[in-house]
């Protein structure tokens, strides 16, 4: 029997504060239209002052552990996927575990921007397969908001903040397609692309957080060629075709970028989750966010073939497989 990690639980979190595109419009030059028409985006939800990326993860972890019916105790580790952290150290994982009053077990961050919940998932995939972990809550949270030029409409326009959760447990199958859980994770960087998507700041060079910076054209053509390598990638590792898979959770940073992915799978529209008209770009936080809602609205069902992928400043790439 193979150890399988199956997916029992999921949860997410959004701030209150929604911002619209005509409201941004107020403050910098950009249109509701040239918005909509380049990304898809309508709105985001923005952190409040007093949230940190912490306590949006913490919902996210504390809504999926009650749709498991786990206590925080029953956990073995926490793998938090985030770029903006709630300080340079202890890991936001660390301060997610106190929250929730889980006192045994690990915690740590995993940072790989964008693709920072495919990271993650492989990362305690890894741990559940090798019999290291039995139960592994993953989590990407973001408070992207905190690290924009709100006066670069390249930028700031793009992003949002939220977080979401998904708790995998040890299960055991035959090791096949057909098998509940985690069937495969693919991750790559190229770290020679740094340039292209970057944040100008961190404590051994400036000391201080910098702002993001973008350059957009660049980052959305290795994007539409790197996921597409590696959807292949997690196509041929199971042996399955693109008309294998119900339901593709790509990471939500642009429309146009999501149909494209959507139309190469031969996928109708209605098999491709889409949140980043509402979301707008949440980082490490999209995908768990966009899995949350097709999962709670029963667009996935048990059984479902899920195909996720993602791109990010790095670059980093990648994507899982999950037999839901
Ligand atoms: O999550 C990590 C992965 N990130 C991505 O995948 C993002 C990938 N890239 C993109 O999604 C797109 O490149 C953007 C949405 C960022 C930009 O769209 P674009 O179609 O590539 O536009 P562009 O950057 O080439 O800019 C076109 C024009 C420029 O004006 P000129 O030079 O043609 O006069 C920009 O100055 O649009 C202008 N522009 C804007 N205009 C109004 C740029 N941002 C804005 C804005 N509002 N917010």
């Amino acid at each position: 029997m193979a150890i399988r990690s199956q997916v029992v639980g999921c949860g997410s979190y959004l701030p209150l504060r929604v911002m619209s595109n005509d409201e941004l419009a107020r403050t910098v030059d950009t249109s509701d239209e040239w918005i909509r028409k380049r990304t898809g985006i309508r709105e985001r939800h923005l952190a409040a002052d007093d949230e940190a990326t912490s306590d949006l993860g913490l919902k996210a972890a504390q809504a999926a552990l009650e749709q498991a019916g786990l206590a925080p105790d029953d956990l073995d580790l926490i793998v938090c996927a985030t770029a903006t952290p709630d300080e340079t150290f202890p890991a936001t994982a660390t301060r997610i575990q106190a929250g929730l009053g889980m006192t045994r077990g690990a915690a740590f961050d995993v940072q790989a921007v964008c693709s920072g919940f495919i990271y993650a998932l492989a990362v305690a995939d890894n741990f559940i397969r090798c019999g290291q972990a039995k139960s592994v809550l993953v989590i990407g949270a973001e408070t992207f908001s905190r690290i924009l030029d709100w006066e670069d409409r390249g930028t700031c326009v793009l992003f949002g903040d939220g977080a979401g959760a998904v708790l995998l447990c040890a299960g055991e199958g035959r090791g096949e397609a057909a098998d509940r859980g985690v069937l495969s994770t693919h991750v790559y960087s190229d770290g020679r692309h740094h340039d292209a998507l970057y944040v100008d700041g961190g404590p051994s060079t400036t000391r201080t957080t910098g702002v993001v910076h973008m350059e957009g054209r660049e980052v959305y053509r290795h994007a539409v060629v790197r996921m597409a390598e590696a959807i292949d990638a997690a196509l041929e590792a199971n042996d399955l075709t693109p008309g294998d898979i119900d339901w593709l959770v790509p990471h939500q940073a642009n429309l146009r970028i999501i149909e494209s992915m959507g139309h190469r799978l031969n996928l109708p529209r209605d098999r491709v989750v889409v949140t980043v008209d509402r979301h707008a770009n949440t980082s490490a936080a999209s995908i768990p966010l966009a899995l949350c809602e097709a999962v709670s609205d029963g667009r996935i069902r048990q059984g479902d073939l899920v195909l996720m992928e993602a791109m990010g400043g790095g670059f980093t790439w990648g994507s899982a497989l999950v037999r839901w």
